[in-house]
């Protein structure tokens, strides 16, 4: 049996916890196939990618910094990938053409669905790739009625309202992260990287005067585990939740999206469980 080959495309890698989500489904249900990183320095990505494209893969996922970057060498695009305008799922089609898809929205959903009756007022923070695939999430999944992107570049969260506005009957509002209006929003999500690696001390936004009781504040990050943005909620006492079931969920769409079958329940509650990713574990 041939040896299939699927990898994650991104920039830097060191902390990808794709390649051990796939393999070990590989492994359960006895798919010949490996997946591994393709960690690409921004001033390699064109040729890199040419190479790729010569080259027998079966699949990869996509992430920061080339989720937009990669479009042009697709051949065709899903239409959620279309309307976020981003890519985080290739799956090589038979005849070598590459297929984009993107799987974070699910991903952003599945693990909010209980709540998503009462999930009306949004605020985002961020206006990047990440955010434009959250944004998408809450207009296709959620009944909310109003959204505020709040974003340090005022700019970028009126082009993200402006491209949700574009067919919505939601009321979208762009802001700075300064200059957030006053009110309570039932759910607030932080899309930026403030919080990890070297700014893991920083705070993105104190939630404090934005939340209500029943606020949930989730951030989009999973290492650190909790954020400082995190833990000033969860000591408030308002409903948390990290990063880590996104990309669970989102690995599993696309498990599917390039073996036709379901990803292992079993395993999905493994990695889910926040046990397996203990420092110690
Ligand atoms: P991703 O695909 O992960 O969303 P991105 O497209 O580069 O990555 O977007 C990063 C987001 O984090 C942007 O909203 C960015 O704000 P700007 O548009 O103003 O650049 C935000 N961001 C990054 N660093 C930040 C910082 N130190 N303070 C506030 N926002 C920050």
């Amino acid at each position: 049996m041939t040896l299939r080959k699927y990898g994650i495309i991104g920039f830097p890698l060191s902390h990808s916890f794709s390649p051990k989500i796939h393999n070990q489904a590989f492994a359960d249900l006895k798919i010949s196939a490996h997946y591994e990183k393709i960690e690409i320095p921004p001033k390699q990505f064109n040729p890199k990618i040419e190479t790729l494209k010569k080259e027998s893969w079966s699949g990869f996922n996509v992430t920061v910094p080339y989720k937009t970057a990669i479009i042009p060498y697709l051949d065709k695009l899903d239409e959620a990938a279309k309307h976020i305008g981003a890519v985080n799922t290739i799956r090589v089609l038979d005849y070598g053409k590459w297929q984009g898809f993107n799987t974070d929205y699910k991903g952003f959903l599945k693990p909010i669905d209980a709540f998503k009756g009462a999930l009306k007022t949004c605020l985002v923070l961020g206006a990047g790739g990440a955010a434009r695939a959250v944004s998408i999430g809450i207009v296709s999944g959620l009944a909310a009625q109003e959204l505020t992107i709040a974003n340090r570049t005022l700019k970028k969260a009126e082009e993200l309202t402006g491209r949700l506005l574009s067919n919505q009957t939601l009321k979208c509002y762009p802001c700075q992260i300064e200059a957030i209006p006053a009110g309570q929003f039932d759910l607030i999500v932080n899309t930026t990287s403030v919080g990890m690696g070297a700014r893991e001390k920083q705070n993105i936004l104190d939630v404090r005067p934005f939340a209500h009781s029943k606020t949930l504040v989730y951030d989009l990050i999973y290492n650190p585990s909790e954020t400082q943005f995190l833990k000033t909620a969860r000591q408030t006492g308002l409903k948390t939740l990290n990063g880590l079931p996104m990309l669970v969920y989102q690995a599993e769409e696309a498990f599917s999206i390039w073996t036709g079958k379901r990803f292992p329940d079993k395993l999905l509650s493994f990695f889910l469980n926040p046990l397996y990713h203990h420092p110690l574990s």
